[in-house]
């Protein structure tokens, strides 16, 4: 059966101009804004909580629960920042409600506004997705210009500001207390916790960092209700509301941003979505939600625990493939992460694709903690080493000895999120790591039947 594709958060997106006010208006936008500015912000919040949304920006915390931590009429102002910095590798979700559908993004902005009593919200913007800041600027331009937004906002005494902030170019300025210190500024580098952004955030002010898509999302859960919004997903019944943007890419014949409830299996996101293996390929890992989560096997794909059954939580004999929820993905030592996939097929060379990830973390790493700056450095060199057919044993074990030494010992979530995936390498593909210290060579993919033209890299 082919997997849901509804259009909902993406109901714009393939309209005429869906980036400007009067198409944004004729479909229905700013609607949701008009029924919550009749909203107490107790009923807004409560509203975000019943719909489990389950933060779009990688960890999953459930956003009503982070926005309760704000109260109203605060000694210092309360700030909103958007989180649009989108730099995890393999995601590229956000960038898409930002180009074709701005409105909702700023929708989404002004409601939470109101519901948190802010009057100042930041939308921090990756520098490079420059189409993404005009169209954002333009909508807010836009709706300055209309009314909507200023010093009332709609026809409430309610003033507003919504600045579109270019980021710094840099990975680490997408962890939110970077973010916070870049956008004061500073040098983007992680704060200590606690104290956490809603005690003291922006500019010392408690604050919410919610991403970008999360946000563009309360609109659509004011207008359905919570409750409405939360029955969208197959995994409602565990707390993970509503329908999301699934991202997929590599070597998939489809690849893509793609509407779908929550829960959607892998399998589904790679195979009907995402249009299947290339052609006389197979699957041999996937990274689920962006490059920090850990690859899963093409038989991981079959290995959840049936939620639903009266054999949850874990039995070893109920088994269904694998939804792609916040904590069904954890359940199989995994994460959902930012729930856009990386597909390689049995040409990838696990050992170059470890290599390459970790030349990633080596260059983010801001280089404030001692285990991830050296560590990251350490585990590119060592999987380059290996990869080269130059490693002896003793630095695979050194490699496993470095990646389990970043886990937990840094301040930020940088070192595990370059730890886990390489550590993830090297259980699942053991092999392969084992056979390049012992011999020097490339693992040799299997013949394809129908491609001629492909072969291992
Ligand atoms: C190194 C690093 C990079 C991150 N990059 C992003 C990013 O680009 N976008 C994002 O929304 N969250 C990113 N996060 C997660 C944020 O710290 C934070 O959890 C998120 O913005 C919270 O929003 P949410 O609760 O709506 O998901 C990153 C985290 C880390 C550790």
């Amino acid at each position: 059966m082919a997997v849901e594709n509804p259009k909902i958060l993406t109901k714009n997106y393939g309209v005429a101009n869906s980036w400007t006010l009067d198409v944004y208006k004729s479909r229905g936008g700013y609607e949701s804004l008009k029924k919550a500015l009749e909203m107490s912000r107790e009923q807004i919040v409560n509203e975000v909580k019943a719909a489990n949304l389950r933060g779009r920006g990688g960890a999953g915390f459930p956003a009503g629960m982070k926005w309760s931590f704000l109260k109203p009429n605060p000694p210092k102002p309360n700030y909103l920042v958007i989180n649009a910095d989108e730099g995890e590798p393999g995601t590229f979700k956000d960038r898409t409600l930002m180009e074709l559908d701005p409105h909702r993004c700023i929708e989404g902005c002004m409601i939470a506004a109101w519901a948190l009593d802010v009057h100042a919200v930041y939308i921090y913007v990756r520098c490079e997705l420059v189409k993404s800041i005009h169209r954002l600027q333009q909508a807010v331009n836009e709706a300055k210009k209309a009314g909507i937004l200023g010093k009332k906002l709609l026809d409430k005494d309610f003033e507003l500001d919504i600045v579109i902030h270019p980021g710094a170019g840099a990975y680490i300025c997408g962890e939110e207390t970077s973010l916070l210190n870049s956008l004061e500024g500073k040098r983007g580098e992680p704060r200590l916790k606690p104290p956490f952004p809603a005690i003291a955030g922006a500019f010392g002010a408690p604050t919410i960092v919610n991403n970008l898509e999360t946000i563009a999302t309360i609109p659509t859960v004011i207008e359905m209700t919570g409750e409405g919004f939360s029955k969208l997903s197959k995994l409602h019944h565990l707390k993970d509301g509503g329908v999301r943007l699934y991202g997929v890419s590599g070597h998939v014949k489809k690849p893509g941003v793609y509407e779908a409830p929550v829960g959607i299996t892998l399998r589904e996101l790679i195979f009907d979505l995402g249009g299947g293996m290339r052609d006389g390929r197979t699957l041999k890992g996937v990274i689920p939600g962006g490059s920090s989560t850990p690859v899963l096997r093409e038989d991981e794909l079959v290995n959840a625990p049936d939620e639903k059954s009266p054999l949850h939580p874990w039995h070893g004999k109920s088994v269904i493939d694998v939804p792609m929820g916040v904590d069904t993905i954890r359940g199989v030592g995994s994460m959902l992460g930012t729930c856009c996939a990386i597909v390689m097929d049995d040409t990838t060379d696990m050992v170059r694709a470890a290599e390459n990830l970790m030349m990633f973390y080596k260059h983010e790493s801001c280089g404030q903690c001692t285990p991830c700056r050296e560590g990251t450095g350490w585990m590119y060199k060592l999987c380059r080493k290996i990869a080269q057919g130059e490693a002896t044993k003793e630095d695979l074990a050194n490699l496993y000895d470095v990646a389990n030494n970043i886990m937990g010992n840094t301040i930020c979530a940088l070192g595990d999120g370059a730890a886990m995936p390489m550590l993830g390498f090297l259980q699942k593909y053991r092999e392969e790591f084992e056979s390049r210290v012992k011999s020097g060579k490339t693992v040799a993919a299997k013949p394809a039947s129908k491609d001629p033209h492909a072969h291992a890299h």
